[in-house]
C-alpha cells in the first residue's frame, strides 16, 4: 500500500528533509582531502542532533554509522571508518537519513574532491541530471515506470549504466515504504502517482557495467568492474502540479 500524506504530515516531513538538506549543503565546504570518512560521519551525526533530528541509518538492520560514505568505485552503503582517508581526485557519495517528529528524510550527493578526471566530472553531471529527469515525471497521473524510464534513458544515452540491485522507495513514517522505484524500466507501467505521495528517488550510476557486489563487511557495494559510481537522491512530494523537492534548501 502506498501511504498518502496529509498537509500536517507533509509539514513534519519537510522538517526532517530540511535537516538532511542543510547537512548535504554544509558538506560542500566541509569535506576536504586528508580527512577520514569517520570524521565526516561525526560531523553529520552532530549536526543532525543539533538540529533536533536523529540519524536514521544507525542501527537500521544493524548499520553501524550515521551516514553512508562511498568513495570512487563504491556504489552505496560505504561504512565510515577512521582508516579511510579522502584524497584529491576522489568522488565521495554521502547518503544522509534523518528522523524527526516521527518522519524520515533521505537524500544523497556525490562530492568532487579537488581536481577530478573529466570522466568523473561527466558521471556526476549525468547522474544528477538523471535524478532531475526522474523527479520531473513525479506528477499525478504518471506511473513509477515513467520515473524509472526517464532516469535510465538519460543515463544510457550518455554511455553510463544504472545500478539494478538497489532502488528508490516511498518514505514517510518509515525509511522505506512502498513503492519501490527502480532506476530502469518502461514508461506507463507500475503504480499510479497521486498527490500526497512522498518518494525518495535515487539513481546510482556506474561508468562501466551496472553489476555490483557487496564486500565482506556485508554493506559496502562496489562496482564489479572497478569503475566509478555516483549517487544522487532527493525526497520529493507529489502535488497537484510540479513535484516539491523536500530535501532542497
Ligand atoms: N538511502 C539509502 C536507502 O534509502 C540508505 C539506507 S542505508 C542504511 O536505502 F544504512 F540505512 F541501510
Ligand atoms: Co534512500
Amino acid at each position: 500500500m502506498i501511504i498518502i500524506k496529509n498537509p500536517e504530515e507533509l509539514k513534519k516531513m519537510r522538517k526532517a528533509c530540511y535537516i538532511v538538506a542543510t547537512i548535504l549543503e554544509e558538506l560542500k565546504s566541509y569535506i576536504k582531502q586528508d580527512m577520514t570518512t569517520q570524521q565526516i560521519d561525526l560531523f553529520i551525526e552532530n549536526l543532525t542532533i543539533k538540529m533536533g533530528g536523529i540519524p536514521a541509518f544507525r542501527g537500521y538492520r544493524g548499520y553501524p554509522a550515521s551516514a553512508c560514505i562511498s568513495i570512487n568505485n563504491q556504489v552505496v552503503h560505504g561504512i565510515p571508518s577512521e582508516k579511510v582517508f579522502i584524497r584529491d581526485g576522489d568522488i565521495v557519495s554521502v547518503d544522509v537519513g534523518v528522523l524527526c517528529d516521527g518522519f524520515y528524510g533521505d537524500a544523497a550527493y556525490t562530492y568532487p574532491i579537488g581536481k577530478i578526471t573529466e570522466e568523473a566530472e561527466r558521471l556526476l553531471k549525468i547522474t544528477q541530471e538523471a535524478l532531475y529527469k526522474g523527479i520531473e515525471q513525479a506528477k499525478p497521473g504518471k506511473r513509477i515506470g515513467d520515473i524509472s524510464h526517464a532516469v535510465q534513458k538519460h543515463v544510457e544515452t550518455h554511455g553510463f549504466s544504472v545500478v539494478r540491485a538497489f532502488v528508490g522507495h516511498g518514505i514517510g513514517r518509515s525509511l522505506h515504504e512502498e513503492p519501490q522505484i527502480p532506476n530502469f524500466g518502461k514508461e506507463g507501467v507500475g503504480p499510479k502517482l497521486k498527490k500526497g505521495m512522498t518518494l525518495a528517488i535515487e539513481p546510482m550510476v556506474n561508468a562501466g557495467t551496472y553489476e555490483v557486489m557487496v564486500l565482506a563487511d556485508g554493506w559496502t557495494a562496489v562496482t564489479k568492474d572497478g569503475s566509478l559510481s555516483a549517487h544522487f537522491e532527493h525526497t520529493i512530494a507529489i502535488t497537484d502540479n510540479e513535484p516539491q523537492i523536500l530535501t532542497k534548501l
